[in-house]
């Protein structure tokens, strides 16, 4: 790596809350230095640490690219001192170049979608278990291109948390899923066990069959509440057809990994 895209965090009051590890975000750093991308859309922001070090790499490679981040919360509920989502880039602004950020708070991808445009490169990083990510690739059918890149986080997430194994067994991790089933070149950083991984489409957008195919597995209950949601855009995108299809397998799967009261 030519450069130390993580020194950005060094100035910030406290230690980053970020979750991506520094080899894993250097390794994004790395697929942004190689590809320059123009335009990239990150899912999965919370405090932000991650989404200052991409601005400090597009900043340092004096790229010409948009960033626009996205998360479903306001807040970071999970992390120490509940910060805003996105709040370590505010902390940092005096440092980073913020004309050509956009932030999105509270919504969801299929709420937005239409709104955002074609990108370059795709970072997912939310939910990891099944339906999670897929849900999200299906909405963004219409803002993928030949040649996007796409990076998904915690490809294997049943095996990343020793002590969270058994509980982590009773879902699925969809990352890995997504990456076996799109068309394009696989990425993957140089270890032996890999915590992330990429993909260079080689279609104009997806092949929705296989990424049907992927919901045919253990769901957790996550999108329950936001089901309309994804469902109405994903009748759009798809027609009438394809979301018969994506309600029969709902109604298999998303009670499976929960006891008979779906908790
Ligand atoms: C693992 S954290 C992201 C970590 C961040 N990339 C980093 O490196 O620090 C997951 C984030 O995804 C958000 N999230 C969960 N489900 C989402 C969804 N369906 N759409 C958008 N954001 C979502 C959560 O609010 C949370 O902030």
């Amino acid at each position: 790596m030519s450069n130390n895209y993580l020194d950005i965090l060094e100035k910030l009051n406290k230690k980053s809350q970020k979750s991506l590890s520094d080899e894993n975000l250097l390794w994004i750093c790395g697929l942004i230095e190689k590809y320059r991308p123009r335009r990239i859309l990150e899912v999965g922001v919370s405090t932000g640490g991650s989404t200052a070090v991409y601005l400090n790499c597009i900043n340092k490679l004096n790229l010409d690219c948009k960033l626009i981040s996205v998360d479903s919360s306001e807040v970071a509920f999970y992390k120490e001192g509940k910060p805003l989502i996105g709040s370590e880039v505010y902390e940092l602004s005096a440092h980073l170049n913020l004309e050509n950020f956009e932030l999105k708070t509270g919504k969801l991808i299929p709420e937005i979608v239409d709104e955002l445009g074609v990108f370059d490169m795709i970072i997912l990083d939310t939910v990891h278990f099944l339906p999670g990510e897929v849900l999200d690739v299906l909405c963004l059918k219409n803002n993928v291109s030949k040649n996007t890149v796409l990076v998904l986080d915690d490809i294997n997430i049943e095996s990343r948390y020793p002590n969270l194994y058994k509980e982590n067994l009773k879902g699925v991790s969809c990352n890995l899923l997504i990456l076996s089933s799109l068309k394009g070149e696989l990425l993957f950083p140089n270890v032996e066990f890999p915590e992330i991984g990429g993909i260079v489409l080689s279609g104009d957008d997806f092949d929705e069959e296989r990424l049907l195919l992927c919901l045919c597995h253990k769901w957790n209950s996550d999108i329950l509440e936001f089901k309309e949601k994804y469902f109405s855009k994903i009748k759009k995108l798809y027609g009438k057809e394809f979301l018969e299809k994506l309600e029969v397998i709902y109604e298999k799967y998303k009670f499976s990994n929960f006891n008979e009261e779906g908790r």
